[in-house]
């Protein structure tokens, strides 16, 4: 499949995309600058560990990585995501989006939820652009293990759809990533929920110093 990260160049788009590519995906990272995307791409492949899937990093700007491909992930901050689609909605429209933002402000060293009307992030963006297929996914899988190739992951990523072959098209790409676990986790407004528990989760790690994600037990 060929994957496009709109904002691929930072740390989540770097990491989901590293995993997708050695999955056997054609990645192609997006960015405002193409430059800065062919770089990034180049980066990636210089450090993927393998001879096979480094061919299969490319860069662009996002919108003719929106365009080239089938499956588009959203990587880009919270404060960015309107713009982003204004600029490459058109591109999307019948493809698998998968938003990963997580709409976050920080008050006094403590993350916080900025709750959009809508209710969350995910949402907001299916309003802008009510053509994608809209997931939400892998809001508490930190980059800093999606980045590492060879590193086990041994964490969940909890994603949402109302639309039932997407979220069955995503749940798959997250099993096909090292030691990561797609579990269903509903409608699309239940990405409310992950996009607070992800606040929740980034001041738990800096309460302990730690890099901890969520697992579900008992699933
Ligand atoms: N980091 C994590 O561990 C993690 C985990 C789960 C979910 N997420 C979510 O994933 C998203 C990306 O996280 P990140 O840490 O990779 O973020 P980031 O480094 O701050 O931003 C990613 C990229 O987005 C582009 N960008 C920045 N500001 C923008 C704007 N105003 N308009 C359009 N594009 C803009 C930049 O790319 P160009 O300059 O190349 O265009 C940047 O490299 C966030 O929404 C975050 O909540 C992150």
């Amino acid at each position: 499949m060929k994957i496009g990260l709109i904002g691929g160049t930072g740390p989540e788009g770097r990491g989901l995309g590293m995993q997708l590519g050695l999955a056997g995906h054609d990645v192609v990272i997006g960015s405002r600058y193409e430059v800065k995307a062919i770089e990034t791409a180049r980066e990636m492949a210089d450090t993927c560990g393998s001879e096979e899937a480094s061919s299969r990093y490319s860069g662009a700007d996002n919108a003719a990585a929106a365009s080239g491909c089938e499956v588009i992930f959203l990587t880009v901050p919270y404060a960015g995501m309107t713009s982003v689609l204004h600029s490459i909605g058109r591109h999307l429209r019948g493809k698998i989006c998968v938003n990963t933002i997580v709409p976050l402000e920080f008050v006094g060293g403590q993350a916080r939820n900025i709750a959009p009307p809508t209710g969350s992030a995910a949402e907001e963006a299916e309003r802008l652009v009510p053509e994608a297929r809209w997931v939400a996914a892998f809001h508490t899988v930190p980059a800093r293990g999606l980045m590492r190739p060879g590193s086990r992951l041994n964490t969940d990523a909890l994603v949402c759809s109302d639309d039932p072959e997407a979220l069955k098209s995503v749940m798959e790409l997250a099993h096909e990533m090292q030691g990561l676990r797609g579990i269903n986790a509903g409608l699309l407004e239940n990405a409310r929920y992950l996009e607070g528990a992800t606040a929740l989760l980034i001041n738990i790690n800096r309460i302990y110093g730690a890099h901890g994600s969520l697992k579900v037990m008992g699933i």
